[in-house]
């Protein structure tokens, strides 16, 4: 008796652990997410991500763990440049990506304050980035006019729409559908531009990424090197005692 009832308890907990992630992931989101594959040797694609980022973004989110000069450097942009065209808060180089924004006030127009996106990509993943990015939608019942797929009633504005033109969800093909105005970007363009910013992002998360991979690549060669050397060794002293 004594048994089953350990065994009862035992397979209830397992079933818990299985189902509790599921339901969890269910209630949070299920829109269908397309698929996001990183790619940090593209710097092309990164300085656009940063230059998105300081027009579009820094104005309401910092990046608290990130400096300009060291961004600059790893993707591969001369210091005056950066300056030039991504530092519009007139400070210098060297200094963290802070915004202006004032955490107060922001909690008073948006209800909730923008968070710091340095550990953004990291938190939540890259593809959920960009999935969230590229499923702002018309919502009257908004108090800022904008809801979203990804994070049903969010507070952030859709910053996005000079860029992509007007979104509706449409009811009967629960599907997004873009009117894309004059002078916004081609659905193409516009998803381009979204890769982008979230490619950024992700080496934000992380930029010493590439260079640990190359040094691990190194790391490695210094290993089978001095392996073969250690066994040419061994077999050297044991030839005597054979
Ligand atoms: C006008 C201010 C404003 C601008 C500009 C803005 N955001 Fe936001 N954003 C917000 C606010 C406010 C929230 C918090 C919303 C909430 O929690 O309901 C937010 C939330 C987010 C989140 C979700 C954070 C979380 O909870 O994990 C992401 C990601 C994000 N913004 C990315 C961006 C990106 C990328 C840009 C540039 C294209 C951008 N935002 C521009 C105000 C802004």
């Amino acid at each position: 008796m004594k048994k089953l009832r350990k065994f009862l308890r035992a397979a209830a907990t397992l079933v818990l652990l299985v189902l509790a992630p599921l339901s969890w992931s269910a209630a949070t989101n299920d829109w269908p997410m397309q698929e996001f594959e990183p790619d940090l040797t593209n710097l092309p694609s990164l300085q656009n991500g940063l230059q998105l980022y300081a027009n579009y973004c820094l104005g309401c989110h910092g990046l608290q763990y990130q400096r300009y000069g060291r961004t600059a450097d790893d993707l591969g942009i001369p210091r005056e440049l950066a300056l030039e065209k991504v530092v519009f808060t007139g400070q210098k180089i060297g200094e963290l990506m802070t915004t202006s924004m004032d955490p107060v006030q922001a909690m008073a127009w948006f209800g909730a304050a923008p968070p710091d996106l340095t550990l953004e990509a990291r938190l939540r993943s890259p593809e959920w980035i960009y999935n969230y990015l590229k499923t702002f939608y018309v919502d009257d019942e908004r108090p800022l006019g904008a809801n979203n797929k990804v994070y049903p009633n969010v507070g952030m504005p859709n910053v996005l729409m000079h860029l992509q033109g007007v979104q509706r969800f449409d009811t009967e093909s629960e599907q997004l559908v873009v009117e894309p105005g004059s002078g916004t970007l081609s659905v193409q363009e516009f998803d381009q531009a979204i890769y982008d910013l979230t490619n950024f992002l992700y080496y934000v998360g992380e930029p010493s990424r590439l260079e640990r991979q190359r040094l691990g690549i190194y790391v490695l060669l210094f290993l089978v090197i001095l392996g073969s050397f250690t066994y040419l060794l061994n077999r050297e002293y044991w030839k005597d005692v054979h």
